[in-house]
């Protein structure tokens, strides 16, 4: 055998390489650096022809058989790779069957939105849009062109979160009716859900909380028009006649006012001890009147002409009345569980 053509430690060489590959991409690394294009062996075997005739044949042979083994080691090498990989991946991706099963989480409405979703359908059946508002509102909205001056005791029943600039966080849907009159004119039925804001918070009161105001300016608007569309929006809200109550209030912007009371849905007066009614057998739930004049004249719109009404509904009140919710702060705490429960 020509020893300058060193074919034994060609050999030697890559049995060594061939030991350490580990992967595919190692494997590969051996494959070129022996039998490529510039492969150790392929050098040696595109030097044949400078060897005396009479030693290329013997070379030759010795040389394709060793072409032969490193193909066949290479080839065998990747079948070890791949199995071992294999055996890998599936120790990582082992099930255990002993772990509890996954839940099919669904997602839900919130009761309050349900519920406002409810009382918009029912009163976009009555012929009313829907007015989002602004939850930054200016201290004239929210208060002066509602006959609400500075002075005025009502602000302070509604504790106010003020920014630097002298805005606020509105305290009621209410201003709305006069941003509903100035961009639409009348006539009009306009109603705006939405968040409001007040500085309380105790397990009966939460600093944010969602009302539903409705404003209806049109001619001869009479009282019996606004005590109707609101038993309407309740009854079909509850899903029954339920008994009501109208009693006599105040609201600066609003004259005369009233509010409504319901009979008590989870008693219906029967139950002196009841937790939701506290056995008055009466719940108070929205607030109402007669639009007042001065409202009228700040929407821009003659009081001597037209004449509407307005109310303001709690929806947190209604969400919890409706579903038998009896603490107001399940309404706001996220709790997971109780959100799941369906409504
Ligand atoms: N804005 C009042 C409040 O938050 C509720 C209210 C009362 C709204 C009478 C009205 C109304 O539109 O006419 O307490």
């Amino acid at each position: 055998m020509p020893d300058d053509l060193n074919i034994a430690g060609v050999r030697d060489n890559f049995k060594n390489s061939l030991a350490s590959a580990k992967s595919f991409n190692e494997l590969d690394d051996v494959r070129v650096k022996y039998i490529g294009k510039k492969g150790e062996l392929t050098l040696l075997l595109r030097s044949l022809g400078k060897l005396p005739p009479e030693q290329r044949k013997a070379a030759g042979q010795e040389l394709n058989l060793l072409r032969d083994q490193i193909e066949q080691e290479l080839n065998t090498a990747a079948i070890k790779i791949k199995a071992s990989e294999n055996e890998q991946l599936e120790l990582n991706q082992q099930i255990d069957v002993t772990l509890p099963a996954r839940n099919d989480f669904n997602g839900a409405f919130h009761p309050v939105m349900q519920t406002m979703h409810e009382l918009v359908n029912i009163m976009q059946g009555l012929g009313y849009s829907v007015a989002l508002g602004s939850e930054i509102e200016q201290d004239f909205y929210n208060f002066e062109c509602l006959n609400i001056p500075k002075w005025h005791p009502a602000r302070d029943m509604q504790d106010t979160f003020y920014f630097d600039n002298g805005e606020l966080l509105r305290t009621h849907t209410s201003p709305v009716q006069v941003h509903a009159m100035l961009e639409y004119g009348a006539p009009l039925r306009v109603i705006c859900p939405g968040k409001v804001y007040r500085r309380d918070n105790d397990t009966t009161h939460s600093p944010m909380f969602n009302q539903m105001e409705g404003l209806l300016i049109d001619r001869d608007v009479s009282f019996s028009v606004l005590k109707g569309t609101v038993s309407e929006m309740v009854n079909a809200f509850f899903g029954r006649e339920l008994k009501y109550r109208f009693r006599a209030s105040y609201f600066p912007f609003t004259e005369p006012s009233m509010e409504l009371d319901i009979e008590c849905v989870e008693c219906s007066g029967h139950n002196k001890n009841c937790r939701v009614c506290h056995g008055t057998g009466w719940l108070e739930v929205a607030g109402m009147g007669m639009v007042h004049p001065e409202v009228i004249k700040a929407g821009k719109i003659d009081p001597e002409i037209y004449n509407g009404f307005a109310f303001g509904i709690g929806l947190d009140r209604m969400a919890m009345l409706k579903y038998g919710i009896n603490d107001l702060r399940l309404l706001f705490d996220g709790d997971i569980s109780f959100l799941q429960s369906g409504f």
